[in-house]
């Protein structure tokens, strides 16, 4: 694979890079993604699963349904895309790595510092008193509850929820603090995420799309690189390591 030179240029000066990852980054560990042939939302409508509503109508239905992907993601490794990200955190003096996977691959593959808008599977909390409950057998398909009677559900944001409001403001500020700023593997058809890229260009920083397919934003990004997040990644990670003699 050859990179620009003019992206090799930018990542040499780089101070602060930001990164946001989609689905895309996870489908090399096997994790199904939301919008491609086969992917999630084609054999389940959103409003079935992933909305309060559906939840309160059908727990057991919803919560078997994130038991099962947590099964999923717990069997799956990170994958080189994920490894690749974790070694840029420590290429770049001010490296910001932004998620909307809830699947906890970054972390598991070194990521320190992971902004995550969508939440986190591993994590559930009591709708009533708002208690932490992380530990969950997946042995369970039937909803839990807390002790205080409140049902336990994901910690994942559904349709018509906010983003966690200081995860957000912190992307925002991510986006329009950087000098080059990723986007990869992600179909950028969810908002607010998916404005992240366009500040980030409205800002002058230097916008990268990574993804097997055109996007959304293809046409508004300085630089689009085709193909596999993993494979893409690791290549220009060791690139930018000779380069830059790290
Ligand atoms: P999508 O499923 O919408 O998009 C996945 C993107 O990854 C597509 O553009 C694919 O072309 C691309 N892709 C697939 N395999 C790839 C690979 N190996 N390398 C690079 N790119 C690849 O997933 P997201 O954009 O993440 O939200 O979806 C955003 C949000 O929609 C999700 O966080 C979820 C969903 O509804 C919530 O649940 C709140």
């Amino acid at each position: 694979m050859v990179f620009s030179e003019e992206l090799i240029k930018k990542l040499k000066s780089a101070k602060t890079v930001s990164v946001l990852t989609g689905a895309g980054v996870s489908a090399e560990s096997g994790v199904p993604t939301f919008r491609d042939p086969g992917g999630i939302w084609e054999k389940f409508r959103p409003e079935q699963l992933a909305n309060f509503e559906a939840f309160m109508a059908d727990p057991d239905f919803v919560w078997s349904w994130y038991q099962h992907r947590r099964e999923i993601m717990r069997n799956v490794t990170p994958n080189q895309g994920h490894y690749a990200l974790a070694e840029m955190e420590k290429i770049f003096p001010d490296f910001n790595l932004i998620t909307q996977n809830i699947d906890n691959l970054h972390r598991r593959a070194g990521s320190r510092k992971v902004t995550e808008l969508h939440g986190n599977i591993e994590r559930n909390y009591c709708i009533k008193c708002r208690k932490d409950f992380n530990d969950i057998d997946l042995t369970q398909k039937k909803v839990l509850k807390c002790e205080c009677g409140g049902l336990i559900r994901p910690d994942v944001v559904w349709f018509g929820e906010m983003l966690p409001y200081n995860a957000l403001k912190f992307a925002e500020e991510c986006a329009r603090s950087c000098q080059v700023f990723f986007t990869i593997g992600t179909s950028a058809e969810v908002y607010p995420a998916a404005l992240l890229p366009l500040i980030a260009k409205q800002y002058d920083a230097y916008v990268v799309e990574i993804n097997t397919r055109p996007t959304a934003i293809s046409m508004d990004v300085d630089e689009v690189i085709e193909g596999k997040s993993g494979e893409i990644l690791k290549e220009l990670t060791d690139i930018i390591k000779k380069e830059l003699n790290k």
